[in-house]
């Protein structure tokens, strides 16, 4: 279906209760509702916005286009939790309604300031002749979840030397006082992250370019997030129009970070070393983090990318959240491990050890839709080995080790319904390891991989047959020993 831009920005004053339904009929029809990861009730979720520990909560907001698998009016939504892993689905957190953000609500961020929390987001609008201009705008969130805009919009102009490109507010305090950093595009096409400083989150002075090696990444860098850990500065972002080399930037677009000395906020100055990519699988993009309460700094992203036609569209929806992730910083690398929560998650519990050697194995009554399962490979002589999960008559995805190249393989040529294939459907990284160990999660239609503890994560969306529910094991040419842990996720 076609969407002329008169659907794609209705405002929902005009939608009725019963049209809300008929939608959310479709939705539960569709075969491939996830069962333990955030998603839509109807529509299109992309951002993480908001994440904050606030008043005993975890609240985290995503962006949504309520009426269809299409990226149109924007609207943050909320959902909360208590153990980040059983999350309520709160309901519309910020409308369209103004003229600061009359073309949507566009991400941005939140933070707990005397007992309240401030969302800082960017109004997009649109003028006559459809250009963009953007403002940054604030809304307040009391303890009893209602939400009202301030005063907006708080940053209302573009500085001199950047285009309308200019959104995705992040916010953090540093010594009593409150800073922003702001994904942005240089007049000369190339992105960039720019700087804000305020005393009281309302008024806000243009502090300059926060100065990076990379002066020419990207024409825009989308979704920026900085944050400092164990005395490092840690600054993601999500640049676009990176050119594919060797095994990276595979995707459309990509999201990763770069780890240095914390910003110097005289000069602006972060001398940092190479930008690396958060995620090695397919479907990843605009992660937001978030410190909690025992301090962990956790990162949760969007499992999806613009841009790309995915099999629910025709059930009138798109995309889920990634699972949260821990961060820690070794050897001047993010370490991304799953929450310690997730384990809640677990109900009956399986085990297998094998030696396998140049065979595929089916793990008997191991056959499961939605599991974590933890599989460590050690003593191979093997050239390559791994699972493949989601098996059927015609269907397995993927996951391996090649000794021989020494890269881990996330191959979903035969997981299901095709989709994006002009991308490619396998997915590679370089890991040197005498040892190898898969973390994996796998929900109705997604797939997350923590290798080696965290050293890199895949994660992918897959549409496979609800019967293909297969694993099996396989070393070829050679052998390897394989200890093998699942749980059913009941969901
Ligand atoms: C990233 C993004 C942001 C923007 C939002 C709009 O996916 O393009 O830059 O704020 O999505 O939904």
């Amino acid at each position: 279906m076609e969407w002329t831009k008169e659907q794609r920005y209705r405002k929902m004053d005009d939608v009725t209760k019963e049209e809300i339904q008929a939608l959310a009929n479709i939705v539960n029809q569709c075969p491939w509702r996830q069962s333990f990861h955030i998603q839509p009730v109807t529509g299109l979720l992309n951002d993480p916005n908001g994440f904050a520990y606030f008043n005993g909560e975890y609240h985290l907001f995503y962006q949504w286009f309520p009426l269809g698998p299409v990226h149109g009016l924007k609207h943050w939504y909320h959902t909360k939790s208590t153990n980040l892993v059983n999350w309520e689905n709160v309901g519309m957190a910020i409308e369209p309604s103004n003229e600061f953000d009359s073309h949507g609500a566009y991400s941005g961020s939140a933070l707990e300031h005397e007992g309240k929390l401030y969302l800082l987001y960017t109004g997009n609008t649109r003028d006559q002749n459809w250009n963009r201009h953007p403002y940054q705008c604030l809304a307040v969130m009391n303890q009893n979840g209602d939400i009202i805009k301030m005063d907006n919009p708080v940053i209302g102009d573009v500085p001199s030397g950047y285009t309308d490109h200019f959104r995705d507010p992040k916010i953090w305090k540093q010594e009593d006082e409150f800073y922003t950093v702001i994904g942005a595009q240089r007049e000369n096409e190339t992105g960039c992250v720019v700087l804000y400083r305020s005393d009281n989150l309302v008024d806000w002075q243009f502090v300059g370019e926060m100065k990076t090696d990379l002066e020419n990444f990207g024409y825009m860098w989308e979704c920026p997030d900085y944050f400092e850990m164990d005395e490092q500065g840690v600054l993601i972002f999500s640049p676009q129009g990176l050119e594919a080399e060797g095994d990276a930037y595979q995707n459309i677009y990509q999201s990763g970070y770069v780890i240095g000395q914390p910003i110097d906020i005289e000069t602006k100055e972060l001398t940092h070393g190479h930008f690396l990519e958060l995620d090695r699988g397919f479907d990843f993009y605009a992660p937001q983090t978030t410190m909690d309460a025992k301090g962990r700094r956790i990162l949760v992203g969007w499992m999806g990318l613009p841009e790309i036609d995915y099999p629910t569209d025709k059930n009138g929806w798109a995309h889920c959240l990634t699972l949260p992730r821990e961060l820690s910083i070794k050897d001047g690398k993010l370490i991304q491990q799953p929450v310690d929560e997730l384990k809640l998650l677990r109900s009956e519990r399986m085990e297998a050890e094998k030696i396998v050697r140049n065979e595929a194995i089916t793990l008997e009554d191991f056959e499961s839709e939605t599991f974590e399962m933890i599989a460590e490979f050690s003593a191979s002589t093997a050239k390559e080995f791994g699972l493949e999960l989601r098996v059927g008559e015609n269907e397995k995805t993927v996951i391996k080790y090649d000794a021989v190249e020494k890269k881990v393989v996330f191959d979903r040529t035969h997981s299901g319904q095709p989709f994006a294939e002009k991308f490619g459907t396998v997915r590679k990284c370089k890991l040197d390891a005498k040892t190898v160990s898969f973390r994996i999660f796998v929900d109705t239609s997604s797939i997350e991989v923590f290798v080696n503890d965290g050293e890199e994560v895949f994660t992918g969306r897959i549409f496979p047959d609800k019967n293909s529910q297969g694993i099996r094991l396989f070393a070829n040419q050679g052998q390897t020993s394989v200890k093998v842990v699942k749980w059913e996720i009941a969901g």
